[in-house]
């Protein structure tokens, strides 16, 4: 089999594509075959090892895997002897945690126990690449909107929202009801409107913090803007929440000692419920797939190459042979 392998932290370019054996699985793993997986932000963190505090899961100077990927649409291409809750053929598609699943390779092994909890079957109306692009960025915002517990009528406000994470948000929002404002470059307006949202400003041209609604709910899915910044918009007890940056970790302790406008940040481990919750929106065509580009395996450091540039609309899809 093909895989990207890497061995030692470090940029797109220390990927190689190399031919492997196809792993056995042992009595209690399955073995998925993949067809297509994303090249993401959350992969970028692995393979740069940075920020540096994530090395405590993924090897402090030098990698524990030296296979990346976190999410996977594919097929069960085998299973050990005690497996029960899969049997070969089924189409799957998953996410295997913020620190990789190596599924960056035409093959890979999940225990059982972890496969139950981080896959779940694939919806019958898309196809591997479209399904691959429903995974990192849809589990991501799915733990801050179902944490969020959004009520239809309420407004939101998408900052990033034409990133994968963003994408996200805009129609999980939707789903609810929520009235959606889309703060993304004007180019995307459009893919913005189909997703559902009804509001686009362009940060480019415009201070977003000047607009004149107030809104329930902020998220920024870029971690580019602040608490602090966009407090004003936010309505009395509204709630803001950030994809990254270290100061909005520290609101979150200090906000809700205050009462009022806070700031939030919901985990999950349940990464099964968030599959499953994007797996119903799909298949009621409320949910739809955003692919920037797509590459084949071969082309995998390109493809890291663009979505580190932080410019990619949606998700990156990687296709395997
Ligand atoms: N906390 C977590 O658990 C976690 C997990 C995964 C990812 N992350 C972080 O979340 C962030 C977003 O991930 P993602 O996959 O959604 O990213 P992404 O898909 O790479 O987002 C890129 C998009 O953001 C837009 N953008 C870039 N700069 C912007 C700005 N200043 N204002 C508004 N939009 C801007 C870009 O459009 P234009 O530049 O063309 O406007 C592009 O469409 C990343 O920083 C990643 O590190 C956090």
């Amino acid at each position: 089999m093909k895989a990207a392998v890497r061995t030692k932290y470090g940029l797109p370019g220390d990927l190689t594509i190399k031919e492997l054996d196809i792993p056995t699985p042992k009595d209690d793993e399955v073995l998925i075959r993949v067809h297509a997986t994303t090249a993401n932000r959350t992969d970028c963190h692995v393979l740069s090892g940075k920020p540096f505090v994530m090395r405590l899961f993924t090897g402090l100077f030098k990698p524990r895997a030296s296979i990346i990927g976190t999410d996977f649409t594919g097929e069960i291409a085998a299973t050990g002897s005690a497996v029960q809750s899969f049997k070969v053929g089924d189409k799957v598609m998953g996410f295997g945690g913020a620190f990789t699943c190596g599924s960056h390779a035409q093959y890979f092994l999940l225990p059982e126990l972890k496969a139950t909890r981080a896959m779940v079957t694939m919806p019958a109306n898309l196809n591997y690449e479209q399904a691959a692009a429903c995974l990192e960025g849809a589990v991501w915002a799915s733990m801050q909107v179902l944490g969020s517990k959004p009520q239809a009528g309420q407004k939101a406000m998408v900052y990033g929202a034409s990133g994968a994470i963003g994408c996200a948000y805009v129609q999980f929002f939707k789903s609810y009801g929520v009235s959606v404002t889309a703060v993304c470059r004007m180019e995307q307006a459009a893919l913005m409107r189909s997703l559902g949202a009804e509001k686009i400003i362009d940060y480019t041209k415009q201070d977003f913090t000047k607009d004149d609604e107030r809104y329930d709910m902020i998220f920024d899915a870029v971690g580019k803007t602040t608490f602090v910044k966009c407090k004003k918009l936010l309505k009395k007890n509204g709630i803001f929440g950030s994809s990254n940056g270290a100061i909005n970790f520290l609101w979150i302790l200090v906000t809700p000692l205050f009462g009022g406008k806070k700031v939030v940040f919901h985990f999950s481990i349940k990464i099964r419920e968030a599959l499953e919750f994007t797996k119903g929106l799909i298949e009621k065509g409320e949910f739809v797939p955003v692919i920037d580009r797509t590459y084949p395996l071969d082309k995998i450091a390109e493809a890291f190459t663009y979505v580190a540039s932080g410019q990619k609309i949606g998700n990156v899809i990687i296709k395997m042979d």
